[in-house]
């Protein structure tokens, strides 16, 4: 979603705004604009717009110097992808960029144009920048205005603003992620610590509701309450760890496909803290997490996307091996219906990048109703999402760039299976010989999935089938009905083919209709118990003369012929199998979008990191 970069620095930052921007292009967007403060000139602000990518708007801006700036990345809310609505907006020699929604921007908007404002755009965003002119002409300086118009704010900002007259940028956010970067050679802000990583690996993340004024010399913080904050006492400095690798593609193609081929890697980080342990300890979720498990009778998963798949597998894993009851709702449902709480329910959210509006709202809206165990499992360590647990489990996938979610989502699995494991054996379900023999498959994971990923060239050659195809079928069973949910997802989103997934039992229920010799159906077939009744299933398709492409294990016993292809991976993994089957998935998306020609990294209309409702 949004991106937002602003500098104050004692050598010109628009190389830094433009590289800053780059950087965030991965959370999506599509308008990018800078406004940057002439000090040769006494102070004149410049602003730079563009609908098309950051690269035309270096274009348009390389032979500008500054010392302050503010630039932004937006995806379109309220006001059609356009250069009047891209930010920053202007008003009287002030300048905002903002990544949220203003709710209430409609009454604000009333009022300003009773105040004679005049806009230019078709944007929430617009209220922002007028609002600060107005208030600004009473208060005694920029930073008291920003502060009394984000009092008048209602819904979700992170907004940094500029004025002719200041040598200093304001910042301040709620609800949206801004973190300040404090730097040898001037101080800075942006939306992740990726955009700041050539300047500084000091990092401060903002709280809800804080003002901060950066300037050269340094930066004034103000807490919600109106309170001065003191920087490494009230606000922790952190030193990001984030490498340059790890924001850049290096040989392969596309993040995506980097971010895929990393997953043995990050699978192996996120389970180094079981190291050669034959027993697991509750503490890796928290240090209340023992008394918390002690007391939970059920299990509550709220999350969106890509990540509610991952609930959705560990609803298997959690009612198996721990014996109590589990639900998985989608984060913007829940947080609006009405629903029977439940105190000793645990509460998960999981979010890869802990900012998702509707999860974080949904955990808030948990706990309101008396729900106060709850658990973020996230891959995001500061992130509002961790913040608002009670526990917490970090995934260590490092950075995903890429739109589509894949490392990020298999060591979610890997996270889920030791929470399943964690509250079996405190339910007493698991027996030690059964616990010693899940840790040994979670340890033996990254190397299943290295071997998964061998398949990759036969895998190549069915992508080039499906370059005319416009609807694509998944069908799973069991385990697997959450990772067909999954391949369809990728493949919409990367390829833009219409793909649904489905119980394979549902099949004969409503979707047979759609099955004919255009309609690929790909289905995951491991040996496992549901397997016969699977095969049962694909005649159903085979009869109507689908085109069945079929993951299958080793010894499923499958059948090849003209129409039913069939793939089959390593080696089959029990309870774990939905990891390896889904990494075969993700490929083939992956190489369906690279025949089609979409941009993978980015695809159209998607953001990364959705803050917004
Ligand atoms: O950061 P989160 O895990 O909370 O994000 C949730 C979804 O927005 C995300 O998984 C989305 O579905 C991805 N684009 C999937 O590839």
């Amino acid at each position: 979603m949004c991106g937002i970069v602003a500098a104050v620095a004692d050598s010109n930052i628009v190389p830094l705004l433009i590289e800053g921007l780059t950087r965030l292009e991965y959370r999506g967007y599509d308008s990018a604009g800078l406004a940057l403060r002439d000090d040769a000139s006494g102070g004149a602000l410049s602003r730079f717009r563009s609908i098309g990518r950051v690269a035309d708007l270096a274009e348009q801006a390389k032979n500008q110097s500054a010392t302050s700036g503010i630039a932004h990345t937006r995806w379109a809310t309220h006001g059609i992808p356009s250069e009047r609505n891209a930010h920053p907006h202007m008003s009287d020699g002030i300048a905002v960029v903002h990544n949220g929604i203003i709710e209430n921007y409609v009454a604000l908007r009333e009022m300003l144009l009773a105040q004679g404002y005049v806009f230019s755009s078709d944007t929430d965003t617009e209220v922002i920048v007028h609002l600060i002119v107005h208030l600004a002409k009473t208060a005694p300086d920029l930073f008291t205005a920003v502060a009394q118009t984000c009092k008048q704010l209602e819904g979700i900002y992170a907004i940094a603003v500029i004025r002719a007259a200041d040598n200093c940028v304001i910042v301040s956010r709620h609800g949206a992620p801004l973190l300040l970067g404090l730097g040898d050679h001037g101080n800075y802000a942006a939306s992740d610590a990726s955009a700041l990583l050539s300047v500084t690996r000091k990092i401060v993340y903002l709280e809800e509701g804080d003002v901060a004024e950066i300037s050269l010399h340094g930066i004034r913080l103000v807490g919600a309450e109106g309170a001065l904050l003191k920087i490494g006492v009230d606000r922790p400095i952190h030193i990001s760890t984030l490498s340059a690798a790890e924001v850049e593609k290096g040989d392969y193609a596309h993040f995506m496909q980097k971010e895929i081929f990393e997953q043995p890697e990050v699978l192996a980080a996120t389970l180094e803290m079981i190291g050669g342990a034959q027993s697991l300890s509750p503490n890796i979720f928290g240090a209340t997490a023992p008394d918390i498990f002690a007391d939970v009778n059920s299990v509550l998963i709220l999350a969106c996307g890509t990540s509610f798949h991952s609930g959705l597998v560990a609803r298997y894993w959690i009612e198996q091996l721990a014996g109590i009851p589990c639900t998985v709702e989608i984060a913007s449902e829940y947080r609006y219906r009405v629903s029977v709480p439940n105190p000793r329910q645990l509460v998960v959210a999981i979010s890869q990048s802990g900012e998702t509006a509707d999860t974080l709202a949904s955990i808030k809206f948990a706990k309101s109703l008396g729900m106060e165990k709850t658990l973020a499992l996230c891959n995001a360590p500061e992130s509002a999402i961790v913040r608002e647990c009670a526990l917490r489990f970090l995934t260590r996938a490092g950075k995903e760039i890429g739109v589509a979610s894949t490392k990020a989502f298999t060591t979610q699995l890997a996270a889920l299976f030791l929470l399943a494991i964690t509250l079996g054996k405190i339910g007493r379900r698991i027996s030690a010989k059964d616990e010693a023999e899940y840790l040994n498959d979670l340890r033996h994971l990254p190397l299943a999935v290295q071997k998964v990923l061998t398949l990759e060239p036969a895998i190549k050659i069915w992508a080039q089938r499906f370059a005319d195809k416009h609807h694509a079928l998944f069908l799973g069973r069991g385990l697997h009905y959450p990772i067909a949910l999954e391949g369809a997802l990728k493949l919409k989103e990367i390829s833009y083919i219409h793909a649904e997934g489905y119980p394979a039992g549902e099949l004969k229920h409503g979707p047979l209709a759609l099955v004919d010799e255009d309609m690929p159906v790909i289905s995951i077939a491991p040996n496992d118990a549901l397997l016969s009744k699977l095969k049962s299933n694909l005649e159903e398709v085979a009869s109507r003369s689908g085109e069945l492409y079929v993951f299958a294990d080793a010894d499923s016993a499958i059948t090849e012929s003209a129409r039913v292809h069939v793939l089959r991976l390593p080696e089959h993994y029990g309870l774990l199998s939905p990891v390896l089957h889904v990494v075969a998935l993700q490929l083939l998306s992956y190489h369906i979008a690279l025949v089609k020609g979409t941009d993978i990294d980015k695809p159209r209309n998607l953001a990364k990191s959705v803050t917004v409702e």
